[in-house]
């Protein structure tokens, strides 16, 4: 890297689930500067984020040369999450790589590449593990990685690999969404005896930040993070003792799962606008069975040791997540976990991905 400090940040990503705490993390000391890239600087979510201050909206797609040249120019970072629930798999791999090579080319000095697991080759090279939107993610970030060996310095690279948001397993509209039954909250889903490696996105702010704070030592680094292995029996117990209402965890079988709640999503392409015509386009059912037979059969493994010294305050546990997220929803007048999860409320509240927020409609 020519320079080991950035302050300016060019954010792809930044009005989603994923990127609104990312850039409250990097300007909440007002230490960074970010542009943030919108394909409408006029949105709900965009508001908030001109509200934090330090940050400015540059609006455009990412699927677009001249855009992603002018969110890059002039700015020393970039953090770049492209979404695969817009493009498809095979359209994400491309704007990522041209990302990456036009960052270089307008002298970024230090570039986070918003990842999620291999699993296919994770998995051993086994199509029962094939989610497109993890290994659309994955290929790229081993690639970065590779890039990085040559041009490291030149423009500094970090690979930040995430996984499902925790606060998913509490919201409508997602792959793990609870529903009162009988008086007692249920999660449904085909995970087994296995367990999901969430992620808490508050963390996921902090761990963004560091990168950028300590660019020398994460230049060539794959940062895993997740909270811990959640297994959804753990989960309804945490529930359990943090709300003082029943809940449960039901293993489902693939077909009862698809045959549920997200029946009629079942058959459309996972991105919105990707073809499904096109033979490399994964259903939602496709690239979702390989996303749970990843969590089923434990392909993903952390570091949890070099998280802990990381972020020495990180939640560490699925019960300690629910308990804070219990207390910030009283606090934001949200109302208890227990009252947040009713039906009434579930689905009244502003959806936590921007994608539901906007009926996953929206341009390239
Ligand atoms: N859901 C999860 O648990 C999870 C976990 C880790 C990683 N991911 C990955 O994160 C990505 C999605 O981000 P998210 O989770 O934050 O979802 P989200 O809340 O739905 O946000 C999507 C973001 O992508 C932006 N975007 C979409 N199409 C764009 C385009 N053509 N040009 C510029 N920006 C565009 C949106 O910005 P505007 O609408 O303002 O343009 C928004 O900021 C996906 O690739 C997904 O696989 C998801």
């Amino acid at each position: 890297m020519a320079s080991s400090t950035t302050s300016r940040i060019f954010v792809v990503g930044g009005t989603g689930a994923q990127g609104l705490p990312v850039i409250s993390a990097l300007v909440a000391d007002r230490k960074y500067t970010v542009r943030a890239l919108s394909r409408d600087s006029t949105s709900r979510r965009a508001k908030a984020l001109l509200g934090l201050g330090n940050v400015s909206i540059v609006e455009g797609t990412f699927a677009d040369e001249a855009v992603l040249r002018e969110g890059f120019r002039g700015c020393d970072g970039a953090y770049i999450n492209i979404d695969g629930f817009n493009t498809g798999e095979k359209t994400e791999i491309y704007w990522a790589i041209r990302s990456y090579e036009i960052a270089i080319e307008e002298g970024i000095q230090f570039f986070v590449y918003g990842n999620l697991d291999y699993a296919l080759k994770k998995s051993g090279y086994d199509s029962r593990f094939r989610a497109g939107h993890y290994d659309g993610k994955g290929r790229i970030g081993e690639w970065i990685l590779t890039q990085n060996q040559t041009n490291k310095d030149r423009m500094g690279a970090a690979v930040f690999t995430t996984g499902p948001y925790m606060e998913m397993a509490i919201s409508a509209m997602t792959p793990m969404s609870p529903m009162v039954e009988d008086g007692i909250l249920t999660w449904r889903v085909p995970l087994g005896s296995g367990a999901v490696p969430h992620v808490a996105l508050d963390d996921c702010g902090y761990y963004a930040r560091w990168l950028f704070d300590n660019a020398e030592r994460a230049n060539g680094m794959d940062l895993e993070v997740a909270i811990e292995h959640v297994g959804y029996q753990k989960l309804a117990e945490a529930f359990e003792k943090v709300t003082g209402h029943p809940a449960r965890y039901i293993d489902t079988d693939l077909d009862t799962y698809w045959n549920g709640a997200l029946r009629m999503a079942a058959a459309l392409p996972a991105g919105y606008n990707a073809d499904i015509n096109d033979k490399s386009t994964m259903s939602f059912r496709d690239n979702f069975t390989g996303f749970w037979n990843v969590w089923k059969h434990g392909v993903i493994q952390r570091d949890y040791a070099l998280l802990d010294e990381i972020h020495p305050n990180r939640i560490r546990s699925v019960e300690a997540w629910l308990r804070r997220e219990d207390q910030l929803g009283r606090a934001l007048g949200k109302g208890s976990l227990w009252e947040r999860v009713q039906p009434e409320n579930l689905y009244k509240s502003p959806p936590l991905l921007k994608l539901s927020e906007d009926g996953r409609k929206g341009r390239l």
